[in-house]
């Protein structure tokens, strides 16, 4: 397919909400005043979730790595703990902040003339200064020696892992590993503390997510112009990519999904090289960030322009899912209640179409309807696409650590099984976790629920298990197959009275108008 760059360059981006302008410059924030990367915000956040009079975070950044055997570097993508303490996003950097003092280092490569000659320069310690609110920039030649002062002052040093700690000359080990040059290596506290500080948003973080939001955004809407002529999910793929590079945004926040047909079932699918031809549905999960800054928004757009009637059904249950959960984002709010009420949206509209059938209760308490949504209903964004939760997912933790078919990983995308759903609907979370799952301001979250028909998964596990297939109608699930699946997501920041979201990319009736203008022009070919 020829992408139509003209197309792609114009439209309406001005027009979007710049909050912060320039790409990796210095920025400003809907005025002309300069914003620099709130960096010692950020540390001082950290020490007050460390809660500890005294001793020294130090925290390396990525250094510069070529591939295995091979002289071609690795794609540079900057460790996340280091750049909320820093904001600097290129290679070989370090950052030391001493509580007490309340003074942030940030520690950067001198690069010699001939690397200069090859590969360019780095930010000077004079635009760093600039551009990161640091109390100082310092050549990383000189960290050694700066540790080596501090040993002798200083008695705990925070890293986020044990391999962490500098391994610095003459420095000396008390023997156990767990020292250096008399300065105590603590790395059980500094992670919690980062990740408590993190899930909540500084303003600054906000208007970056706002911007990366912008961008997918655009360019989710020029998926939707051009879906008509589009031949494949690979055409998909590589326009969502341009739209986002050509805007600044050249890293993608994961790797995009674009499923049609069957594969809009599968929730992480990647080989997105299937002719869109002949199949109802287009799943395109898709998000860039924004220097460093993460976005997650899923469309499910009808290949001919139109949803067949059974896919504007499943369409209509997934998007009252969604306005009924959003409606509910505010501080307070707990998100496992949210994911527990589009599950029961979900299954009420299925019970409708009679791809569920008996006694309603009954199928609740079997959990059957995760068979249909079988993932959470969303997660924390950030720095990372499934960003820290801050010590507690924002869904497991409520259904129990033991509750089968669930990952406890913090801040990923959780699997919910029937047994995790009816545990959750039990309530299984003590006071005290319930309390530290509440929604508050400037959190960001994403609400995208989902109804998928995974043929594989719902043979193997539900139509030939006795405890839920007398609740399946079997013959009404097979004209359901070609659907494939339908999600819906947008990136949701908590407001002090609500919530406002972020994603502007087009949904509803706009999402359908947008594509049947693209019906003057080509073809698919
Ligand atoms: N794009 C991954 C997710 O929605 O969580
Ligand atoms: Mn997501
Ligand atoms: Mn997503």
């Amino acid at each position: 397919m020829e992408l139509d760059y003209d197309l792609i360059l114009e439209e309406d981006f001005d027009a979007l909400c710049l909050d912060v302008k320039g790409g990796s410059g210095a920025w400003s924030m809907g005025s002309s005043t300069p914003v620099r990367y709130p960096a010692k915000l950020h540390a001082r956040r950290v020490a007050a979730e460390l809660a500890v009079d005294g001793g020294l975070v130090y925290l390396p950044g990525q250094p510069e790595k070529d591939l295995e055997d091979s002289d071609q570097p690795q794609l540079f993508r900057q460790r996340r703990y280091f750049f909320y303490l820093a904001g600097a996003n290129f290679p070989d950097c370090h950052i030391t902040y001493e509580i007490a003092a309340d003074r942030l280092v940030l520690w950067i490569p001198y690069v010699e003339p001939r690397q200069l000659l090859w590969f360019g320069s780095k930010p000077s310690a004079a635009r760093c200064a600039q551009l990161y609110d640091v109390d100082e920039v310092r050549y990383a030649s000189q960290l050694p020696k700066f540790l080596r002062g501090r040993a002798s002052t200083t008695t705990t040093m925070y890293v986020l892992h044990a391999d962490q700690a500098p391994d610095l000359d003459g420095l000396g080990s008390s023997g156990s590993g767990s020292s250096r040059g008399g300065m105590r290596i603590n790395h059980a506290l500094l992670r919690p503390a980062m990740d408590r500080a993190r899930v909540v948003k500084t303003d600054y973080e906000v208007a970056m997510i706002r911007r990366a939001n912008a961008v997918s955004s655009a360019a989710h809407r020029t998926i939707a112009e051009h879906l008509l002529k589009a031949p494949s999910e690979r055409d998909i793929e590589a326009m969502f990519q341009a739209v986002c590079t050509s805007r600044g945004a050249r890293a993608q926040a994961y790797p995009i999904i674009a499923g049609a047909g069957s594969n809009a079932s599968t929730l992480h699918y990647g080989a997105n090289d299937q002719p869109l031809a002949g199949k109802q549905l287009i799943v395109l999960d898709a998000g860039c960030e924004w220097d460093c800054y993460a976005s997650d928004i899923t469309r499910t757009l009808p290949i001919a322009g139109a949803f067949s009637p059974r896919a504007a059904a499943v369409h209509a249950i997934v998007q009252r899912m969604q306005d009924e959960c959003i409606a509910g984002v505010r501080p307070g709010a707990v998100f496992y209640e949210l994911h527990l009420h589009a599950a029961a949206v979900a299954l009420d509209g299925l019970l409708r179409l009679g791809i569920l059938k008996g006694d309603r209760d009954e199928i609740a308490r079997a959990g059957t309807v995760a068979a249909f949504f079988p993932h959470g209903l969303g997660h924390h964004v950030g720095l990372e696409v499934h960003d820290v939760a801050g010590g507690l997912p924002l869904i497991a933790a409520a259904a129990g650590a033991s509750a089968p078919g669930l990952r406890l990983e913090e801040g990923k995308r959780e699997m919910i099984s029937p047994q995790a759903l009816v545990a959750m609907g039990n309530k299984s979370l003590s006071a005290q976790d319930r309390e530290r799952q509440r929604l508050r301001p400037n959190m960001i979250v994403t609400v995208e629920p989902g109804i998928y028909f995974c043929r594989e998964y719902l043979e193997g596990y539900f139509l030939s298990d006795a405890a839920h297939a007398r609740f399946l109608d079997a013959d009404v699930l097979e004209g359901y197959y070609p659907v494939g699946g339908v999600r819906i997501e947008d990136c949701i920041l908590v407001t002090p009275d609500g919530n406002e979201n972020l994603t502007t990319a087009p949904k509803g009736d706009e999402l359908l108008d947008v594509i049947n203008r693209g019906r003057q022009g080509r073809k698919r070919v």
